[in-house]
C-alpha cells in the first residue's frame, strides 16, 4: 500500500483535465461529448504496476480503472523524456515538428528562466474542445516553458495554449526543496553546476600556470590574486545557481505564483484538492459534502470518487498513463527508486530502448468501452489528440501534419490493426530507432539505428549524467542497425542478424522506405531546446520577490 501512495502522487504531477459542455439542467449522458479527464503520471514505470505484469506490489486503483476499461498494451511515447514526450501529447505531433527538441544535448527545458517553449502556433487538443465549449483545465506539472522576452509575459503558458485553468508547477517536480531533499532533477542541476566548476577551476590553473612561468621574474602575488578570483567567482555563480534551482520550485495558479518554494509534502493534496474543486465548480454545482475529507483519502483514486459523487462517472472518459518509462540513474545509495519497467530494456531518456516509451495506457468509459478489453497493437500517446479532438466534436488542424491516429475504432473493437504501421523513436532530433507492425504475419520488427551507450558498460544505465545522451562518442551506431522482433523478444534481447533471419534486408528496406517517406513530411522550424532558448536568463525568472529573494506562501495549510 505504501508503494501506492507513492505512485499516485507522482500521479499527481500532471493532471489534465477537461471538463464537458457547460452545465445545463438535461445533459445527454452516455451519448457523444464526454467529459474528459485524462491523468497523466510523471516517470512512471510500466513494471510498477499490477496489471501490467507485476505480481508482488498493489495497485488495486489502476488495476480496476484497467478491469473497467481498455487496456493498452503497446502504448508509445514520443519520447524517452518529459519535455518532447508531453509536447507530442498535447499536439498529436512528434516533437520534433514544434522544435521541442534539441540538437546539442539538451533533453528537456533546463531552467524555467529559459525562452524556449511550446510556440503559440502549436494548437493543442486543449485550444480545439475550448472552441467547442469545453471547460479546460491543467493541474500538474507543465514543463513546455513560461516567459519569452520578460519575467512574466507567459508567452508559453499553458492559458495561452487552451487552459482556461492552470494549477500547479510550470516547470518541473523538483523534490523537496525547502529541506534540500536530493532529486534526480537537482542532482543534475548541481552537475552541471560542477561542470562549470571546473571550467573555472581549470581556467584559473591556465591562469596561474601562466603567471608561474614568470614566476623566476615575479613574485607570488599574481598566482594568489588569480586563484582568489577564480575562487569568489565560482562561489558566487555557484550560490545563484543554488538560488535559481530554489527559485524553480513554486507553485502557480493562472498567473500568480502561490508557493516560491513549494512545499513538497503537501503539493499532492493540494493537486488533488484542485482537481476535485475543478470537476465540482465546472459541473455547475455548488462544492458540498467534500470539505471534511480526511488527508487519507486523499489518493489519485480520489479523483475518480469525485467523479463518482457528482454523478459524472458514465459521462466521462478517463485516459490514464504516464509521459515515459522509469528512471534507472534515480538512485540514492543502493536504493533505485526511479520506477520499474518491468521485462523493458533501458527507461528514461534511453533513445529508443522500449523501456523508456513504452507506458501504461488505459481508457474508462462505462457503457461505452467494453470493461476489461486488452489491445495489444501499437498506439501512441499521440493519439490522444485526435481522439479526444474527434470526441468533442472538433477537428484536427488540416494545415499541418498530425502523427497520432484517432483511437475510438480500435477502443470500441470496431477496428482491428491500430492505424500505425510504423513509429518512430527519436532521441532529441536523431532518429534512433523505429518500429514496423507488419499486418501479414503479425510480426512486430524494431529496428535500432543508434543506441546510447550504457556507462559502466553492462550495468545498463548512464550514471554520473542524470540521462543518457542521444548523439556523441556515448552513443553507438549501428551498421546494419539491430534489428528485434519484439512479438517474440519484446526484451530486446536477442539482435537478429541476416544469418538468423531471413527478412531481414526486407524489414530493414521497409523501414528505411517509411523512414524516408516521414522525412519528406519535415519542415525545419526553430528548435526550442537548443542552447539559445535553453539558457537561464536573470529577466526572465520569475519570482515572487526581489530576485534573488524569492519567497512566498499563498496557500496556507490545507489541513
Ligand atoms: C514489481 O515491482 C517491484 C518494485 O518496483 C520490482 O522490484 C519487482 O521486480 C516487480 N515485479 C515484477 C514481476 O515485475
Ligand atoms: C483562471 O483564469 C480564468 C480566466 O482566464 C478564470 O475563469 C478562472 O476562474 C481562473 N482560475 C482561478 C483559480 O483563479
Ligand atoms: C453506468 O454504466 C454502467 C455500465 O453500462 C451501468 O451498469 C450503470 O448502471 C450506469 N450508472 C448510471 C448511474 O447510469
Ligand atoms: C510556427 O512558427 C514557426 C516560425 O517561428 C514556423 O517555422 C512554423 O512552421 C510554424 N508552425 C505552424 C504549425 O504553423
Amino acid at each position: 500500500m505504501l508503494h501506492l501512495e507513492h505512485s499516485w502522487s507522482w500521479l499527481a504531477v500532471m493532471v489534465g483535465v477537461l471538463l464537458g459542455a457547460r452545465p445545463s439542467a438535461c445533459r445527454d449522458l452516455s451519448g457523444s461529448r464526454p467529459n474528459i479527464l485524462l491523468l497523466m503520471a510523471d516517470d512512471f514505470g510500466i513494471g510498477d504496476i499490477g496489471c501490467y505484469g507485476n505480481n508482488s506490489i498493489r495497485t488495486p486503483n489502476i488495476d480496476r480503472l484497467a478491469e473497467d476499461g481498455v487496456m493498452l498494451t503497446q502504448h508509445i511515447a514520443a519520447a524517452s523524456v518529459c519535455t518532447p514526450s508531453r509536447a507530442a501529447f498535447l499536439t498529436g505531433r512528434y516533437p520534433l515538428r514544434s522544435g521541442m527538441v534539441s540538437s546539442n544535448g539538451y533533453r528537456v527545458l533546463q531552467w524555467t528562466g529559459v525562452s524556449g517553449g511550446l510556440p503559440t502556433n502549436e494548437t493543442t487538443f486543449a485550444k480545439i474542445l475550448k472552441d467547442r465549449g469545453y471547460a479546460t483545465g491543467l493541474i500538474g506539472k507543465w514543463h513546455l516553458g513560461l516567459n519569452c522576452e520578460s519575467s512574466n509575459d507567459h508567452c508559453h503558458h499553458p492559458l495561452n495554449h487552451g487552459f482556461d485553468h492552470f494549477y500547479g508547477m510550470p516547470f518541473s517536480m523538483m523534490g523537496d526543496c525547502i529541506h534540500w531533499e536530493l532529486s534526480e532533477k537537482r542532482a543534475g542541476m548541481e552537475h552541471k553546476l560542477n561542470v562549470c566548476f571546473q571550467i573555472m577551476a581549470f581556467a584559473a590553473l591556465t591562469l596561474t600556470a601562466g603567471k608561474l612561468t614568470h614566476l623566476t621574474s615575479g613574485s607570488w602575488t599574481p598566482v594568489v590574486w588569480s586563484t582568489i578570483a577564480a575562487t569568489l567567482l565560482f562561489v558566487t555563480s555557484y550560490s545563484i545557481g543554488v538560488l535559481i534551482v530554489h527559485a524553480d520550485c513554486f507553485l502557480m495558479r493562472n498567473h500568480t505564483i502561490t508557493e516560491q518554494p513549494m512545499h513538497f509534502q503537501r503539493t499532492t493534496s493540494l493537486i488533488l484538492k484542485e482537481v476535485s474543486s475543478f470537476v465540482q465548480s465546472s459541473a455547475g454545482r455548488a462544492r458540498t459534502g467534500c470539505t471534511g475529507i480526511t488527508r487519507k483519502r486523499w489518493t489519485g483514486w480520489w479523483i475518480l470518487d469525485t467523479l463518482d459523487m457528482e454523478g459524472l462517472t458514465n459521462s466521462t472518459l478517463v485516459y490514464f498513463t504516464s509521459d515515459h518509462g522509469g528512471s534507472l540513474e534515480a538512485q540514492l545509495g543502493k536504493e533505485q527508486y526511479g520506477g520499474w519497467n518491468g521485462i523493458y530494456k533501458g527507461g528514461k531518456g534511453m533513445g529508443g530502448w522500449e523501456g523508456g516509451i513504452r507506458v501504461p495506457g488505459i481508457f474508462r468509459w462505462p457503457g461505452v468501452l467494453q470493461a476489461g478489453r486488452v489491445i495489444h497493437e501499437p498506439t501512441s500517446l499521440m493519439d490522444v489528440f485526435p481522439t479526444v479532438v474527434q470526441l468533442g466534436g472538433g477537428e484536427v488542424p488540416q494545415d499541418r501534419v498530425t502523427d497520432g491516429r484517432d483511437l475510438l475504432p480500435l477502443l470500441l473493437g470496431t477496428a482491428q490493426h491500430s492505424d500505425h504501421e510504423f513509429l518512430l523513436h527519436y532521441c532529441e532530433n536523431f532518429l534512433h530507432a523505429a518500429r514496423w507492425r507488419q499486418r501479414d504475419g503479425g510480426r512486430l520488427w524494431k529496428v535500432h539505428y543508434m543506441t546510447p551507450l550504457f556507462h559502466p558498460e553492462g550495468a545498463g544505465a548512464c550514471y554520473g549524467r542524470g540521462v543518457c545522451p542521444c548523439s556523441g562518442d556515448q552513443v553507438a551506431h549501428h551498421n546494419p542497425p539491430l534489428l528485434f522482433d519484439l512479438s517474440r523478444d519484446p526484451s530486446e534481447a536477442h539482435a537478429l542478424t541476416p544469418d538468423t533471419e531471413p527478412s531481414f534486408y526486407h524489414v530493414m528496406d521497409t523501414v528505411a522506405r517509411a523512414v524516408e517517406e516521414h522525412r519528406r513530411t519535415l519542415i525545419p522550424v526553430p528548435l526550442q531546446l537548443d542552447t539559445l532558448g535553453n539558457i537561464w536568463r536573470p529577466w526572465l525568472q520569475p519570482c515572487c520577490g526581489q530576485f534573488p529573494l524569492c519567497w512566498c506562501d499563498r496557500e496556507g495549510d490545507p489541513r
